[in-house]
């Protein structure tokens, strides 16, 4: 039988995920809620779903998860009430604010005897899965580096309502880190140090769509960062996120380098993207070096033709089954803290998740 699902939140993002969940049978979104009725209602009509109130939404019998799609200043607290509600919790990243938010809502969770899931679960598409394959099955031998550029003017150029994106929980650290990290963390082992520079830029930002169109933007946090991290099997990983680039080009750029080869990483933000491998087996002189090509990896690994929802399908499916879900709120906790530690330039890392175990090739069904 299909899994019942409950949304809170039906803003911009809630799109992607009603398109993948359309392409699944196991499950079914019984009803939506926002703070926004008129929103709700909108989404619920289009989506052939129920409008509900939060609090109706948390009652129903019918939903045993709850995707919580709300802005990240509201995460923790909306957790709580569906956490409180005895239903298991599938979040939009990041987890929370900080880490002390984030600590609570997994204790609570265990108290309750309900999963916290998180975003993002683009690993689980068959371009990071496929490079994931890659690292762990020894094809560029020893992973020792990587590099993970990514950068944009600002989100305040395209979003109707990007103010959250300037508040904490936003800025280019806990907005676009999460899906460098997950698969960083995936790729090379947990975080052990971070060291890191807040880049200080101060430029006038001005909403460009949206109600404010033209009106500057608020900033509280910082817009850009320069981090190297210490991977706890000693790799070390070269990341640099903001929102002060302007034409971005050649971004993003990730790859992973080993003793063996290289990998080009597609896009962790989306699901799908060919890795490209090169590999460096039999090379010992500069022409053979410059003879060798990057050659792209077909599938191996992953969803396929996977979009947002994936790690609420597979915390459903791992429910059923009774196993460990991979895109859980402890390598969320993990991700998160070292966010933080980008943030505040600089600390050692205290969580460590275990692995997520690879995703085989496989459609949404
Ligand atoms: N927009 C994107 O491209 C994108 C991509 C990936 C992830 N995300 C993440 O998704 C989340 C939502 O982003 P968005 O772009 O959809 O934002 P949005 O502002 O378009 O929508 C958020 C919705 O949540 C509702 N909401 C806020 N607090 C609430 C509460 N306490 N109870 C009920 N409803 C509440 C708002 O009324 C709004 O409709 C954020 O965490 C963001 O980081 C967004």
């Amino acid at each position: 039988m299909a899994t019942g699902i409950g949304i809170i939140g039906t803003g911009v993002i809630s799109r992607q995920y009603f398109d993948t969940f359309a392409k699944t049978s196991g499950l079914k979104v019984v009803a939506v809620a926002d703070l926004d009725l008129e929103r709700a209602g909108q989404v619920a009509a289009a989506r052939g779903t129920a409008a509900m109130t939060v609090e109706q939404l948390l009652a129903d019998e019918r939903i045993e998860i709850v995707l919580n799609l709300t802005v990240p200043a509201a995460h923790a607290e909306v957790d709580a009430q569906i956490i409180a509600a005895g239903k298991h919790v599938c979040a939009e990243k990041p987890l929370a604010l900080d880490v002390p938010s984030g600590l609570d809502i997994l204790a609570r969770a265990e108290a309750a005897g309900v999963r916290v899931a998180s975003a993002p679960d683009t690993f689980l598409g068959t371009g990071v899965q496929t490079s994931i394959d890659l690292v762990r099955g020894g094809r560029i031998g020893e992973p020792f580096a990587a590099t993970a550029l990514w950068g944009s003017a600002g989100p305040e150029l395209w979003h109707p309502n990007p103010g959250f994106y300037y508040q904490p929980g936003g800025g280019p650290v806990l907005d676009m880190g999460p899906y460098y990290l997950t698969a960083l963390v995936q790729l090379l082992g947990p975080v052990r140090r971070v060291q890191s520079s807040v880049i200080p830029v101060r430029r006038e930002r001005v909403f460009g769509a949206g109600p404010a169109a033209g009106k500057p933007v608020p900033v509280s946090v910082p817009t850009a960062a320069a981090a190297i991290l210490e991977h706890e099997g000693g790799a070390v990983t070269s990341v640099t996120l903001s929102f002060e680039t302007w034409g971005h080009n050649n971004e993003p750029f990730f790859e992973v380098y080993g003793t063996a080869g290289s990998l080009r990483v597609p896009d962790p933000n989306w699901f799908d993207g060919v890795p490209l491998l090169y590999d460096a087996s039999g090379v010992v002189t500069a022409a053979q070096e410059a003879e060798r090509k990057w050659e792209p990896v077909q599938p191996s690994a992953g969803f396929i033709g996977g979009g947002r929802g994936l790690g609420l399908l597979d915390l459903a499916e791992s429910i059923k089954a009774g196993r460990p879900h991979r895109a859980s709120g402890e390598l969320a906790l993990h991700v998160l803290e070292v966010m933080a530690a980008i943030n505040a330039g600089g600390a050692e890392i205290s969580s460590s998740p275990a692995a997520a175990e690879i995703v085989g090739l496989r459609e949404l069904n």
